[in-house]
């Protein structure tokens, strides 16, 4: 049985002429002084007409017993404190990254609508700021770069049956959790990219379901991902898509949850970048930094159905200046951090790839793919040696490292010493890999891994084939 709860506060106070019992639990003193402000400030209104205060009943709700609520705010600002230095030893995802003082303040000073009534001022200044940049009609804040791809796909979609056609590695199609069938009942046409780094319109127009025969799901939209594993989308095989693509009246979705990325490498403008696409998600938790929120962005009348859309999936947000005020503070702010990041993520895949570490696609970003099978240790091997002994933190078995704007220039320097001496321990496994790849197999993923490391690629990138979490090179 399933309870709509949004009057349950009141009809417990009603039925209930006792307060609800308090447990007994030990509260900071800077939170009950807040704690007892609040109830001052609640019991300052005079009664409604007719009662008295004697008569009102007194209700509360049992105080919460979890950590952290119950800690000073001196250990708040220590856990938090230790958060952001683990954060900056932390190479598993650009998502990680902790709110700044500026960003924090935001959340206090924010205004204060509603922005399902569009009455949120933070919000409608950076929906409308983004349509601007993005060169867009319009644009919508959402809570995730899930929900922003998600909607997007719902709203260029009507009525099934009807197929998308994406990138095998994409994350709308791999690692939204099956979104594409759930909420709009598409079948999808995955391309395998056989350069191994994007889809080309060839592939992608081979892939796309043309014409009317009742045995088929015809294709009206496609996604491309910018950036995808780091890796730019050559844009003028975008602007080619585009054109392609309008010849069948397909729709072109873009998941730039990295596009940021993209602008910092090339220099491009968001207006210029998004060009080629009929609507497109811009995440800003990532590389950007913001505590949450997504973009997403599109002609004024697809925003609309979007916005509806968005409200059927439980997503429209209330009070949510604080969110969007964080978000515009951290473009401001963030975004001109990237190129530094970028910088970072070649040093750090240069150093490796000195050490003899393999690179499994190009360094074009802020993601560095690594394969320590060339000096003759294993991924797991690696990840529990960087936390042991550099307290640096890493995913395995995928061998991925983001380097994210929070992450200091030591963590990478450190990260270079501890393969150096993971190395120079295990020469043996080293010898024992180059035999068993050959020595001139051996000699090109050397190559290729240097050329990688200066983000360039030629020929076909051989990286993971796909995204998933259990895809292990051992
Ligand atoms: C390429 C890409 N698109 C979309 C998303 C989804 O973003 P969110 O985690 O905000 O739902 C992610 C998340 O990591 C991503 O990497």
């Amino acid at each position: 049985m399933a309870c709509v709860g949004r009057s349950l506060w009141q009809t417990r106070a009603s039925r209930s002429s006792v307060p609800l019992r308090m447990a007994p639990v030990a509260i900071s003193p800077v939170h009950l002084a807040r704690a007892s402000a609040h109830s001052d400030a609640a019991a300052a209104p005079p009664p409604p007409f007719g009662a008295t205060s004697a008569k009102l009943k007194q209700v509360s709700l049992p105080a919460p017993t979890r950590l952290p609520v119950t800690v000073s705010l001196e250990e708040r600002r220590a856990r938090n404190e230790a958060k952001l230095r683990a954060v900056q030893r932390d190479f598993r995802t650009d998502t990680i990254t902790v709110p700044n003082e500026l960003l924090r303040d935001a959340l206090a000073n924010a205004s204060m609508g509603d922005s399902i009534y569009r009455e949120d001022d933070d919000t409608n200044a950076l929906e409308a700021w983004m349509a601007e940049l993005t060169g867009m009609e319009a644009a919508m804040f959402c809570v995730s770069g899930t929900m922003t791809n998600q909607l997007g796909i719902r709203t260029h979609l009507w009525q099934p049956p009807y197929s998308v056609v994406t990138d095998s590695r994409a994350h709308v199609h791999m690692l939204e959790a099956g979104g594409i069938a759930s909420h709009s009942f598409a079948s999808v046409n995955s391309v395998h990219a056989a350069n191994g780094h994007h889809m080309t319109v060839e592939e992608v127009l081979d892939n796309c379901v043309l014409g009317e025969d009742i045995h088929t799901a015809p294709t009206r939209l496609v996604c491309v991902e910018n950036t995808l594993s780091g890796m730019i989308y050559p844009q003028d095989e975008l602007v080619r898509l585009r054109r392609a693509l309008d010849e069948f009246d397909i729709k072109l979705h873009c998941d730039g949850a990295r596009m940021w990325e993209v602008l910092a490498a090339t220099g491009m403008s968001l207006k210029e970048a998004c060009a080629p696409f009929h609507s497109v998600s811009l995440c800003l938790s990532k590389g950007i930094g913001a505590p949450i929120g997504s973009i997403l962005a599109g002609p004024a009348d697809f925003i609309k159905r979007a916005n509806w859309h968005r409200k059927a999936f439980g997503g429209g947000v209330r009070q949510c200046g604080s969110s969007a005020l964080a978000a515009t503070l951290a473009l401001q702010t963030i975004f001109p951090q990237l190129p530094r990041t970028h910088a970072l993520a070649r040093r750090l895949a240069q150093g490796l790839v000195e050490l003899g570490v393999a690179l499994d696609l190009p360094t074009e970003t802020q993601m560095v793919w690594i394969d320590v099978a060339p000096i003759g240790i294993s991924m797991k091997q690696l990840k529990v040696a960087a936390q042991e002994r550099k307290g640096i933190t890493m995913w395995e078995p995928r061998g991925r490292l983001i380097v994210h704007h929070q992450i200091e220039p030591q963590a990478v320097e450190d990260f270079i010493d501890l393969v150096r001496e993971l190395r120079d321990e295990n020469l043996e496994g080293a010898k024992a890999w180059e035999e068993r790849t050959g020595a001139d197999r051996a000699d090109e993923i050397r190559r290729r891994s240097r050329m990688y490391a200066e983000g360039k690629w030629e020929g076909r990138v051989e990286g993971p084939p796909k995204r998933l979490p259990a895809y292990s090179k051992e």
